[in-house]
């Protein structure tokens, strides 16, 4: 038998890099790495990296410097870097830091293992192609070990919207779907191993237009529909959507299919038209509102949330103001707010900025706004009855925590629920993060 040897992931940025690093586990499985929760005994340790603002590209290099002393330590230390930075910087991470033997991109993690290998002889590795092959294809078998009630499943890679504050289009490269029985096959796959609730995950998961069976592209709203077929799966929910690809399937879906989650993320940016339409984004704020009445109209209970970018180039005070009177109408149950972040290569970044200390304070005036409207609609919940999938056991003693069909964190005290239960539960309390419930079954 060969030798185990330790990997760490560490997994910065969206769901689509969580879903990545499972991935990328199971890839180095076959090429004798487990797991480990710390850096301290690994053979290996992997950054899965976030490009998205300035900051979450500075932490990569910060965190780098600290396993200076462990690779001292232990000699034997390979160090690697993947993600959306690993993409936009390529060999420049290598040479800015030394440490670093592995430089890997997100459409290429399925050339892990033979990376290993090569850096194991003693040489750096570096792959930041958009290859032709399709990674998910290479990674198709997930291993059968059992695992918790919820899983994310990539079903959609890469955008071509360019907004143009954006890196996506350039990191992840253009928009690919992964053809419907391949996703259909790794979900039953979950269901098995005890998954119940299915996160399908894309930049631009509603611009969904994957292979179907039998034939023909399939939307998204068709692939969810097939989903809803498969039994013990009982949860189905998918991010992030760009409101431009809001088909009427997928907005009916929402009244008509029972798994459907009632919770939608669907990100605007901002509430004026001229900051829009700088932004490239291709819609307007009224057609935004018109849009949202018609889900509302489908599914009315539906909790929807957004992104917003204050202090884009050129953002003046009424253009803010506009975005806050968008959100006012609107009315979200989540959201969350950026100071508007320069990407290098991006056409935004060319343009008049606007001073830090104006996006500081626009940008606490909206989180104040979006914090009371979160909280608002989260205390409206006392009272009601929710299904709650349970996740894990609370800190307390006999205490459940799960999540509701809106995504409210829900807990239960001296809930006699497993861990993958999926029962209705009456709100009786709302609280800062989270609300507080009572199994209403004898
Ligand atoms: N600066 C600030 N926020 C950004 N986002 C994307 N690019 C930038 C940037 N350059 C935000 C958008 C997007 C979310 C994932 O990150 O709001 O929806
Ligand atoms: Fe970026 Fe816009 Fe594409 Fe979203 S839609 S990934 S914000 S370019």
């Amino acid at each position: 038998m060969g030798d185990v040897k330790k990997l760490f992931i560490k997994t910065y940025g969206c769901q689509m890099n969580v879903y990545d690093s499972e991935r990328m586990a199971e890839a180095m499985g076959g090429a004798g790495y487990v797991e480990t929760q710390t850096p301290d005994d690994a053979d290996m340790i992997l950054l899965n990296t976030c490009h998205i603002r300035e900051k979450a590209a500075e932490k990569v290099y910060s965190e780098l410097g600290r396993f200076r002393d462990l690779k001292t330590a232990n000699p034997d230390l390979k160090i690697g870097v993947a993600g959306c930075v690993a993409q936009a910087e390529g060999e420049e991470i290598m040479r800015r830091q030394p440490l670093v033997d592995l430089v890997v991109g997100p459409q290429s993690y399925h050339r892990l293992p033979q990376m290993e290998a090569k850096v194991r002889a003693g040489g750096t590795a570096l792959d930041t192609d958009f290859p032709t092959d399709d990674k998910f294809d290479t990674l198709r078998h997930r291993p059968k070990a059992a695992r918790g009630p919820t899983a994310f499943l990539t079903v959609q890679e890469g955008c071509d919207k360019f907004c143009a504050f954006c890196v996506v289009p350039y990191t992840r490269g253009a928009e690919v779907s992964r053809p419907a029985s391949r996703i259909l096959e790794e979900a039953r796959n979950l269901v098995e191993r005890g998954v119940r609730e299915i996160t399908l995950l894309g930049q631009n998961v509603n611009a969904y237009h994957g292979a179907g069976e039998g034939g023909g592209d399939w939307t998204l709203a068709r692939l969810i529909w097939a989903l809803n077929d498969i039994d013990g799966l009982e949860r189905i929910r998918f991010t992030t959507s760009h409101p431009n690809d809001m088909g009427d399937d997928l907005i009916a879906a929402h009244g008509e299919c029972a798994k459907l989650m009632p919770y939608l993320h669907l990100p605007v940016q901002s509430g004026s038209d001229k900051i829009l339409k700088r932004m490239n984004r291709s819609h307007t704020a009224e057609s935004y509102l018109r849009l949202i009445e018609r889900i509302r109209a489908a599914r009315p209970d539906i909790l929807l949330s957004g992104d917003f970018i204050v202090g884009f180039p050129e953002e003046t005070e009424a253009d803010f103001q506009a975005t806050m009177d968008l959100v006012e109408e609107v009315n979200y149950g989540y959201a969350y707010s950026f100071k508007y972040s320069t990407r290098p290569g991006t056409p935004a970044a060319e343009r008049a900025q606007v001073e830090e200390d104006v996006k500081s304070e626009r940008l606490q005036r909206l989180q104040a706004l979006i914090t009371r409207q979160q909280r608002a609609i989260q205390d409206a919940m006392v009272g009601r009855t929710v299904g709650v999938l349970f996740e894990k056991p609370g800190r307390l003693e006999g205490q459940m925590m799960g999540k509701s069909d809106y995504l409210h964190a829900v807990h239960v005290a001296n809930a006699d629920v497993a861990v993958g239960d999926l029962v209705p539960v009456e709100i009786i309390e709302s609280g800062t993060n989270s609300l507080a419930g009572r199994l209403i079954r004898p």
